[in-house]
């Protein structure tokens, strides 16, 4: 099937969500218009819906070129008032902030409303406070799926501290790297965390980690009550140090373009980057997206399947919902557990109006058959989304036939880290749907297309994906390097965000996301840059040298495959191939296991002695008919060699 052929394969918008939804298709062309028209205007008034100590003096204030971002200047507010403290003001403190859902579907839940969360959160806070946290310190969070990592994130946001959530699936090393990288003296953790009834050894992982980098304090949270270590001094159990603190905490007055929160994420070169969102145009942009997209009416449950470790876990479990004053569902564990048809299971059983998840996931559970999920009633579902890959169109249509009873519809909304929240969706009775395309853009978006050399490219075409004006929500710099971010957003093209993605763009104005255009890969729905798997790799003392790339995966979207070279007299076998996996798990944890794990007497390389990579990716994938000009290569019988290599796995 080509590209192009599902271009025109419109579903129909049903009836019943053209009722009483955020947005109608005039209503968004106009809104759209006005956004990237007056965008001062428009988005002054979006900002209006939050609560300001002060109101901003001006809006937008930004250049790429030199790049300097700026939103909502002189304004000053304070997110988690926004979150928490206001609905609570307005007499809406008996509404559920948060459902728990635990790992196992018969441990008891717990309903949070936002009268406790206010509680929970201002005891946290002073918790932090006690231990020494001030305003601009950075907090580690490396937590399991549970309220208390919300809390923890909410805490910090009342008091002015930067959070950085760590992944509860990265490594002791990770963590170290991360704490390192932001110069965080505090770290907010568990005693252990369940996914799918496996223990993970959290507080364990941070002690491994501070064997190798220093931090004042560790602020535990009895989840499991497992056995762990405590070091006198340094650790804290949350429960003990909490017990004495006061009820009140007010929220810090913080500026609108003072520091948020910091998270880690992949890129093309080098150790992850700090990606840094500020507070003001993070607030408005994640408020005012999850208002549209999710169209979310009061009294509704809402569940995005994400982890907190994640940026859809910050703005569509915690941030944008919270700010809504949504019911948002929390759950701890994994779809697979105890059986397939938990993620049904559990949206029946809380009544789940709105739910939102990963192609992967979709992918591994419809590989599991129907029956799964056409044993529960699933009639709560009014809308679905997906996000974090490219959801091919034979998922797209399962999850809205089966999962949706083919009337139900689905938001395919792309973003990144980068951007703080949902970029290019469709909107639910604005927009009809087509399978495979994320949509329209989101007010205030304005994307192009351009070739390689930075040409525009108009009308139906394929090109990198560039966004040319500034939005609320984008990330403000890399901490502590703000030439790296210049170079990684704004060098390719200059002028111009670069996403990293390559996009298609059909004569309906609808955008087509076709993958990472450099060298990241998505795994399961998890961005991981080869570079850092390569650099594992070549950490063991029998490896030479390692090249990576990313080869489709029927389920995880994307699989690792790695070719790896050995120092001269090591030999392959099962044995080592078992323990470089083991090694790259323990270097960065168990999302970054290779799937494949290619030995080659050598990479192929020009003569300059650069890795043409281009083939690496064209043999994993198996497409060994168009490996393009080979003839610049050093040494171009290595590609026999490779094909050959690959044939016989
Ligand atoms: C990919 C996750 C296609 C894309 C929110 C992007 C998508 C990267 C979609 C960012 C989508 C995310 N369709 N591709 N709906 N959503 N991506 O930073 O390649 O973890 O650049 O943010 O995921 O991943 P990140």
């Amino acid at each position: 099937m080509s590209n192009t052929a599902h271009d025109q394969e419109w579903v129909r918008k049903p009836g019943e969500a053209a009722n009483g939804t955020a947005c109608t298709l005039d209503q968004y062309q106009a809104m759209y218009s006005r956004s990237v028209d007056d965008p001062d205007g428009f988005w002054a008034e979006q900002a209006d819906r939050l609560d300001w100590f002060e109101k901003p003096g001006k809006i937008a204030n930004w250049s790429f070129d030199p790049v300097d971002i700026k939103w909502f200047e002189g304004g000053k507010l304070n997110i988690c008032h926004n979150a928490v403290d206001r609905h609570v003001a307005a007499g809406n403190g008996e509404r559920v902030a948060l459902i728990f859902e635990p790992d196992d579907p018969a441990a008891p839940n717990r309903h949070i409303t936002y009268a406790d969360l206010q509680r929970e959160v201002v005891r946290m806070a002073n918790t932090l406070k006690k231990m020494g946290v001030e305003k601009g310190d950075r907090v580690t969070i490396y937590m399991p799926m549970i309220p208390e990592g919300a809390f923890a994130m909410l805490a910090c946001a009342r008091i002015g501290a930067i959070h950085s959530v760590i992944f509860g699936g990265f490594s002791p090393d990770a963590i170290a790297g991360r704490v390192e990288d932001c110069q965080s003296d505090w770290i907010v953790t568990a005693d252990e965390g369940l996914r799918g009834s496996k223990k993970i050894p959290l507080k364990a992982n941070v002690d491994a980690a501070l064997a190798k980098v220093a931090a004042k304090a560790v602020l535990v949270v009895r989840h499991t009550g497992g056995d762990v270590a405590m070091t006198e001094g340094r650790d804290h159990w949350y429960h003990d140090l909490s017990a004495d603190v006061g009820e009140e905490c007010p929220c810090e007055q913080m500026d609108a373009e003072d520091p948020l929160f910091i998270l880690y994420t992949s890129g093309s070169t080098g150790k992850p980057k700090g990606v840094l969102h500020t507070t003001g145009g993070y607030s408005v942009w994640t408020e005012t997206t999850f208002r549209y997209v999710f169209d979310y009416r009061p009294g509704e449950i809402y569940w995005c399947t994400a982890d907190i470790g994640w940026v859809t876990g910050h703005s569509y479990i915690v941030y944008g919902p919270l700010q809504n004053g949504a019911t948002a569902l929390m759950f701890e564990g994994v779809p697979n557990n105890p059986d397939h048809d938990r993620f049904w299971q559990v949206c029946d059983k809380h009544k789940v109006n709105i739910f939102y998840t990963a192609p992967t996931a979709i992918r591994a559970l419809m590989r599991e058959g129907d029956a799964h999920v056409t044993k529960h009633d699933l009639s709560s579902l009014r809308l679905l989304g997906s996000v974090g890959e490219p959801i091919n169109p034979e998922a797209w249509r399962w999850y809205h036939g089966t999962v949706g009873h083919g009337k139900i519809p689905i938001v395919d909304t792309w973003w990144q880290t980068e951007t703080g929240g949902i970029m290019i969706t469709t909107l639910p009775g604005a927009h009809d749907m087509k399978p495979g395309s994320a949509g329209k853009p989101f007010f205030g978006i304005c994307p192009q297309l351009v070739d390689g050399d930075g040409m525009v490219l108009d009308g139906a075409t394929e090109g990198n994906l560039c966004i040319t004006h500034s939005w609320p929500g984008q990330a403000r710099t890399v901490y502590g390097d703000h030439e790296r971010f210049i170079q990684t957003y704004f060098s390719t093209y200059r002028g111009k965000y670069f996403t990293g993605d390559g996009c298609r763009r059909d004569v309906d104005g609808y955008y087509w996301i076709t993958g990472r255009v450099d060298d990241v890969i998505n795994v399961s729905g998890h961005r991981m840059g080869t570079a850092e798997v390569e650099s594992a790799l070549v950490l063991h003392p029998k490896v030479s040298e390692a090249a990576v790339v990313g080869f489709p995966h029927d389920i995880k979207g994307q699989g690792i495959y790695c070719y790896v070279t050995l120092n001269s007299g090591e030999e392959a076998d099962d044995v080592l191939t078992g323990e470089l996996r083991q090694w790259v798990r323990k270097e960065i944890g168990p999302i970054a296991s290779p799937d494949h794990l290619h030995f080659t007497p050598a990479l192929p390389k020009t003569r300059s002695g650069k890795i043409m990579r281009r083939i690496l990716r064209k043999i994993a994938e198996n497409e060994f008919g168009s490996l393009g000009d080979t003839s610049t290569l050093a040494d171009p019988s290595i590609v026999e060699t490779l094909v050959e290599g690959r044939l016989n796995r």
